[in-house]
């Protein structure tokens, strides 16, 4: 190969010497309702019957889709999965028994890995949390957004706050490892309302809580009929408040929306955030993978019922594509600067497989504007960039226009919503 032909493969991919971790999704796409602020891939169940909700024939369409996913992450150890929705926990503790069973048949999970289940207060049975427990979920991350009826009949959720309470009671004597997600700045809240849920959250003592802003997300029926939210001003009030309730309770508030205390941050988010790998199975899910020259991008069919079809076709990915040299530096720093850490500099070559040189003017441009502290060891945004991520993040668009690959647009998120305006895909994920 002449030295020519080795400078023009230098610019057309990324090169890995090792693979990322990798983290596996499992997406359930049925909700008892929908509801009317989430852009999730959600379908409200029509009916109990097999048809509607087909428990065993998903199970079955999971564990088919995971066998032809094998051949693309040969050999890799999995290190977390996450079961997310959708609504989980809609599921009888045989189907996630039967599915877990499966999936350690089939993959080398790490001996401690994290295996997480969300889970709706309104579809909350005791003896079915147990069951999950007892298949080997070991962190529950709960649905339960207020703890104030009022604000829960505003969301339109199918659960009351005595039912949150009974099902975070339940979920911390069974799991221990519990994530609450609560979100602010509802339809009409005060800060003294905020301040009141926080409480409520605060007094199960959970090692992890998320608290995201509402956003009214296109195609929801908020979107088309805004209710009354608070103004930014009270909106921004509210945050300052909750965080810093929230500090003094001994959470660390490690990513834009995920605080925890210490030893408890979801390692599953965690890879996510820091441009780990992760196989998504199930109707709608995200997949990015890497290859030794490549990293490329995978998309599921989202309607449950086509998804079914196409995984007995043998086909169930419905977009595929590799994602490009120009996308690579500004999706890693979409997801590395949602950590109040950042990530070591070198992440940067081991997760993109391209030289952080290809990145060199944004970061001094970033370090200039008081965005991105200045040290050579650590991409870690400063406060300011904390505060104006957004305009952090976009210093490293590919030509400060192109956003990511079309088919992939920054979405429902398979794991944590970001904070409203900043909101990031799976890769641009959403926890819990
Ligand atoms: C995929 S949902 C799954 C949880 C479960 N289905 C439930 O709702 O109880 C994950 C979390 O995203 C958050 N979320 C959904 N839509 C949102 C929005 N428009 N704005 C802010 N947070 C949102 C909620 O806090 C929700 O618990
Ligand atoms: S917020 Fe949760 S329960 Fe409501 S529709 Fe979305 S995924 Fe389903």
């Amino acid at each position: 190969m002449t030295i020519a032909a080795i400078d023009a493969n230098a610019l057309t991919g990324p090169r890995f010497t090792a693979l990322p971790p990798l983290a596996l999704y499992v997406h359930v796409p049925w909700c008892v309702r929908k509801c009317p602020y989430c852009d999730f891939n959600s379908h409200e169940l029509r009916g109990a019957s097999a048809e509607a909700f087909p428990e065993d024939a998903y199970v079955d369409a999971l564990i088919a889709d995971l066998e032809r996913a094998l051949p693309s992450i040969w050999g890799r150890r999995i290190t977390s999965v996450f079961i997310g929705g959708g609504t989980p926990s809609l599921f009888s503790a045989d189907a996630i028994d039967r599915l877990l069973s499966a999936l350690r048949a089939r993959l080398p999970l790490v001996a401690d890995a994290e295996v997480t289940l969300e889970a709706n207060p309104g579809t909350f049975e005791r003896e079915r949390f147990a069951g999950y427990f007892a298949a080997g979920v070991n962190r529950l991350s709960l649905g339960v957004q207020s703890f104030d009826d009022r604000f829960l009949r505003a969301l339109g959720r199918i659960h009351g706050a005595d039912e949150a309470r009974r099902a975070a009671e339940s979920a911390l004597m069974i799991f221990g490892n519990v994530n609450l997600d609560l979100m602010y700045a509802l339809p009409g809240q005060r800060v003294e309302d905020a301040a009141r849920d926080a409480g409520s959250a605060l007094s199960f003592a959970p090692p992890h809580l998320s608290f995201y802003q509402l956003t009214l997300e296109p195609n929801t029926l908020f979107h088309r009929h805004p209710p009354p939210l608070p103004d930014d001003e009270t909106a921004a009030d509210i945050e300052d408040e909750v965080l810093a309730m929230l500090a003094r309770a001994g959470y660390s508030h490690y990513e834009t929306s995920a605080h925890a205390k210490p030893g408890a941050q979801c390692r599953h988010n965690v890879n996510y955030w820091r441009f780990g790998d992760y196989l998504g199975i199930g109707a709608g899910a995200h997949s990015k993978l890497s290859f030794p020259d490549r990293v490329v991008r995978e998309l599921r069919w989202k309607q449950p019922r086509r998804y079914l079809e196409a995984v007995a076709e043998g086909r169930p990915v419905q977009h595929s594509a590799d994602v490009t040299r120009d996308e690579l530096p500004f999706e890693f720093m979409l997801n590395a600067m949602r950590l109040t850490e950042g990530v070591p500099a070198s992440f940067f070559a081991e997760r993109t497989g391209l030289p952080l040189s290809v990145i060199a003017r944004p970061l001094a441009e970033a370090t200039r504007k008081g965005l991105l502290e200045d040290d050579p060891a650590r991409l870690r945004p400063t406060p300011l960039g904390r505060r104006f991520l957004n305009d952090l993040q976009e210093l490293f668009l590919p030509d400060r226009k192109a956003g990511p690959h079309p088919a992939f647009p920054p979405p429902p998120g398979q794991a944590a919503p970001g904070s409203g305006k900043v909101r990031t895909d799976p890769a641009f994920s959403r926890d819990s």
